[in-house]
């Protein structure tokens, strides 16, 4: 089959690959109709996440046909379709049995407790968490979906089997960044009246932005520096918008519009390539820094007294520039990690069928698999005013 290979940093390719086969009782094969490439894929193709693999095929954005499934497959049988989320997930666990899909602690043989893995630099007897479809030996070694098939262990537990009428561009996000979006915008509690501000206006970003709308946000504040972006989420979403290229300081510019208190929560969805600090970027580039910590400290600066800081933007190692003690006066909240995506696909689906949000507005490029790399150049680049790319096996 072909599937889309990483080779280095920048240097994606399609290439022929062993098709897969069922490994286990509960695994299906999917065939693969349409994958996307998300943001979390970009700091892959940049050479920012360790234990990548030459030649590992990557994608956790996918849905597809059921092609073959195993004899303790009840979830779903040969040709339905179904809509695949990114976390691979038991369903039985003392995480999964909490909601806790992401935290799974059966699915990522290779960084178990005897490896030390931890929280990757607190090492210390931790147990790992759910290993996610293509991304990395840190995250199981599982290879992903943009690939013309697909196998898809644990399958009595992610697969969401999709109702005919619904066309593949509109309950694709399903897998990954409309649950993300609704998590973090879940997390950071809002609701009528709110006021947010949601940093990044890429796909995860304009995901929380329909979310918000949708559950009675009052203002939302949007910061970026790609107008494109910006202007897409004014007039779909309503935002304000915020370029950081021509405003210095947006979380001042946030505070001077909230009568110097800030916004009841904000929404990191930048995650630890932020753009704005030199020092840090050259540190990061450099390995001496996990992270940049632009966005967050932001985000620390824009969100009132008792606020919530919300983050689904994906961060790795250590931050010093961290403002904990900021944290502390304003009496924050954080709440972030890996979305338990399981969790919030079928409420989800529901508001798609319903007409009540519709995340498949934000696609931009829509491509054959063969032309990933060129998908991915593009996204990365932020060229051809690109929000989203869709790949066609
Ligand atoms: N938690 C999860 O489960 C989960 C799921 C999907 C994606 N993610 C993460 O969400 C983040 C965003 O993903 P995406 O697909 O939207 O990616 P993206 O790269 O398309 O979007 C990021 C946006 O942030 C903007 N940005 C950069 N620096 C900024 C700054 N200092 N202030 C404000 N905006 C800034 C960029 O211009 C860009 O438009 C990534 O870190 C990704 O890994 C997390
Ligand atoms: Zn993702
Ligand atoms: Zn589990």
């Amino acid at each position: 089959m072909k599937a889309a290979t990483y080779h280095g940093i920048h240097d994606m390719r399609v290439e022929t690959v062993p098709d897969p086969v069922l490994q286990q009782p509960d695994d299906i094969l999917l065939r693969v109709t349409a994958t996307a490439i998300c943001g979390s894929d970009l700091h892959l193709y940049r050479g920012k996440v360790p234990g990548l693999n030459h030649g590992d095929i990557l994608g956790h954005e996918f849905m597809g046909v059921v092609e073959d499934a195993g004899p303790a497959v009840t979830r779903v049988k040969r040709g339905d379709r179904v809509v695949i989320p990114f976390t691979i997930s038991c369903g039985e666990c003392f995480f999964c049995s909490k909601a806790l899909f992401a935290a799974c602690e059966t699915t990522n043989p290779k960084t178990g407790v005897e490896k030390g893995r931890g929280a990757i630099l607190n090492r210390k007897s931790l147990r790992s968490a759910a290993a996610l479809f293509g991304y990395t030996d840190l995250y199981g070694g599982i290879p992903g979906g943009q690939a013309e098939f697909v196998r898809v262990p644990k399958a009595n537990v992610g697969p969401l089997k999709i109702p005919e009428g619904l066309a593949d561009e509109q309950v694709l996000f399903l897998s990954d960044i409309l649950p993300t979006g609704y998590q973090a915008v879940l997390n950071a509690e809002v609701g009528p009246g709110s006021t947010v501000c949601i940093m990044g206006a890429g796909p995860v970003g304009l995901m929380a932005a329909a979310c918000a709308r949708f559950k009675g946000a009052e203002r939302i504040f949007m910061i970026d520096h790609h107008a494109y972006r910006l202007a897409f989420a004014q007039a779909t979403y309503g935002v304000i918008p915020i370029n950081f290229d021509e405003v210095d300081d947006p979380a001042e510019a946030i505070l001077e519009a909230t009568a110097h208190r800030g916004v009841d929560a904000v929404i990191d969805a930048v995650g630890m390539e932020a753009k704005g600090s030199a020092i840090e970027t050259t540190l990061a580039t450099l390995k001496l820094e996990g992270a940049s910590g632009k966005a967050l400290r932001q985000a620390i600066a824009a969100v009132r007294r008792g606020g919530i800081v919300s983050v689904p933007g994906v961060y790795g190692g250590p931050l010093h520039g961290f403002l904990f003690g900021d944290a502390f006066d304003k009496g924050l909240t954080f709440r972030m990690g890996q979305t338990h995506a399981q969790r919030f696909m079928p409420e989800l689906l529901a508001f798609i069928q319903e007409g009540r949000l519709k995340p498949d507005v934000i696609i931009t490029h829509r491509l054959p698999l063969a032309e990933a790399a060129e998908g991915y150049k593009v996204f990365n680049k932020k060229e051809q005013d690109c929000r989203k790319v869709v790949l066609k096996p």
